[in-house]
C-alpha cells in the first residue's frame, strides 16, 4: 500500500493542464502515493445539480489530503440557465465547490507564499518573499447574505442598531446584506498559524492587515486577539497596517514586509496584490489547511480560453506541490522541487507565453522534472 492517499481534483478548464504537470514532477520525486481521482467542477453542475457530488466529499473524507486544479464559477442566473433540463426550476443554488470543501473541512489557513525568483522577468522586484495568511472560513466568506432582505431580518436589525435607521424604508428587492462574521476562535488560530510560521521560519515580523478604525467590530476583533497572541512570541514583531495603505505599502516596499495575515475577503485581495509583485497568476501558489487535513491549489482559475492547449504556466502548480510535499513532511523533496524551479527560472531556457517564451505546460514541467 502507498504511504500516502492523495485525492486528484484537476477540476476545470486548465486546472486539467497543470494538474497534468505536476504528475510529471511528482512520479520523478518517486513520492510513495496512490493519486485517487475525484469529480468537480462546472460539467458536474450541468449535469448532476452539484458541482461538488457527495462522492467526492466521501473520497476527501479518506484521502490524506488533496491536490486540486480549478474550477470555474459564474454568476447564479447564468448557472441556473446551463443546468441540465431535469434540474431547472428545482431551486438548486450553485455555491463555489473549494469554498464548500473549506467549510466543510474545516480548512481554516489559506496561505499563500509569493517569493520572487531571481531570473523572473516578471518580478516586479527581485527581493521579495511574502507569505500571506488568509482566514478561509469565516468573514465576508461566510456565505450568510440576502436579497431580497426579509422584514424580519430588517427590523431586527433597526431593532438593535442606530444606524440602520437610514434602511428602514428601502424596498426589500432594493436592498442586499453580506454579513462578515468573526469569530474570536476564527481570529486566534489564523493569527497562531502566521505567528507559528513565523518563529519556525525566523521570519522578524507579522504584519496583521484590517480595517479597524472603520470596520470596528470585526476588524477590531483580529487586532485585538493578535495582539494578544504576540505576547506569546517575543521573537517576532507585530505590526498593524490598515488593508488600503497596505496595498500601497506593498507597491511601494513590498521589501520590507515578510508574514502578512488577515481575514477572508482582505486576505484574498492582498495575496492577489503579492502574486502579481512575483510573476503573477502564474506563480501564485496556495495551501488551505485544518488541524488533519489540507488541501492544495495554485491560485489561479480555470482560465477557460486556454483549457486543454498545454500553454499555461504550470510553476503555480508546481509551487503548490511544493507546499503539499512540506506538509505531507517530505520536506527533502519539497526542496529539491523548489530548487528545481528556481533553476528554470533562472536559466530562462523553458518558459511559457506569459514570461515571454514558447514553450508548452508540459516541457516547463518536464524541465523541473529533469532538474528534480
Ligand atoms: P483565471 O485565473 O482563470 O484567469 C485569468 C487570466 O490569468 C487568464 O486568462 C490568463 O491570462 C491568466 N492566467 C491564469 N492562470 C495562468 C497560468 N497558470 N499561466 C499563465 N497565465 C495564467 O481567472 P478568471 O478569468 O477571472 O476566471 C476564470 C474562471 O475561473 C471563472 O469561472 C472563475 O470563477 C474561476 N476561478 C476559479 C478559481 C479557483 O478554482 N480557485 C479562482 C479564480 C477564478
Ligand atoms: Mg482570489
Amino acid at each position: 500500500m502507498a504511504k500516502y492517499r492523495i485525492a486528484w481534483l484537476p477540476g476545470d478548464g486548465i486546472g486539467k493542464d497543470v494538474m497534468d504537470a505536476a504528475r510529471i514532477v511528482l512520479d520523478e520525486l518517486e513520492l510513495n502515493a496512490e493519486y485517487v481521482p475525484g469529480d468537480v467542477g462546472w460539467e458536474f453542475w450541468c449535469s448532476e445539480g452539484d458541482a461538488l457530488p457527495e462522492r467526492t466529499v466521501d473520497l476527501l473524507r479518506n484521502t490524506d489530503c488533496c491536490l486540486f486544479g480549478a474550477i470555474t464559477s459564474k454568476p447564479k442566473e447564468e448557472a441556473a440557465r446551463e443546468l441540465a433540463p431535469e434540474f431547472q426550476d428545482q431551486g438548486l443554488v450553485y455555491f463555489s465547490p473549494i469554498v464548500r470543501i473549506r467549510q466543510l473541512l474545516d480548512l481554516h489557513t489559506n496561505m499563500r507564499p509569493c517569493k520572487a525568483y531571481p531570473g523572473n522577468p516578471l518580478n516586479y522586484r527581485d527581493d521579495i518573499d511574502l507569505v500571506v495568511f488568509r482566514e478561509n472560513t469565516e468573514g465576508l466568506y461566510a456565505g450568510v447574505e440576502f436579497h431580497p432582505v426579509p422584514d424580519e431580518v430588517r427590523q431586527a436589525l433597526v431593532r438593535n442598531h442606530p444606524k440602520m435607521s437610514r434602511f428602514a424604508e428601502v424596498p426589500a428587492q432594493e436592498m442586499a446584506i453580506s454579513c462578515r462574521i468573526f469569530t474570536r476562535r476564527g481570529c486566534r488560530r489564523i493569527v497562531r498559524q502566521a505567528f507559528d510560521y513565523a518563529r519556525r521560519f525566523k521570519r522578524p515580523s507579522v504584519t496583521v492587515v484590517e480595517k479597524p478604525n472603520v470596520i470596528r467590530e470585526t476588524s477590531g476583533m483580529m487586532i485585538r486577539e493578535a495582539r494578544d497572541i504576540a505576547t506569546e512570541y517575543p521573537d517576532v514583531e507585530l505590526w498593524e497596517t490598515n488593508v488600503d495603505a497596505m496595498a500601497m505599502w506593498l507597491v511601494k516596499n513590498p521589501e520590507d514586509y515578510s508574514v502578512l495575515v488577515s481575514s477572508n475577503m482582505f486576505g484574498d485581495i492582498i495575496s492577489d496584490l503579492c502574486a502579481q509583485l512575483v510573476g503573477g497568476l502564474g506563480f501564485a501558489s496556495s495551501a488551505n489547511i485544518g488541524d488533519s487535513y489540507a488541501l492544495f491549489e495554485p491560485t489561479h482559475g480555470s482560465a477557460p480560453k486556454y483549457a486543454g492547449q498545454y500553454k499555461v504556466n504550470p510553476m503555480a502548480m508546481l509551487l503548490t506541490v511544493k507546499l503539499m510535499l512540506d506538509w505531507l513532511g517530505e520536506v527533502e523533496s519539497g526542496q529539491r522541487l523548489e530548487t528545481a524551479i528556481a533553476e528554470v527560472i533562472e536559466e530562462g531556457e523553458v518558459r511559457t507565453y506569459d514570461m515571454g517564451g514558447t514553450s508548452t505546460t508540459l516541457e516547463v514541467a518536464g524541465a523541473v522534472a529533469a532538474k528534480v
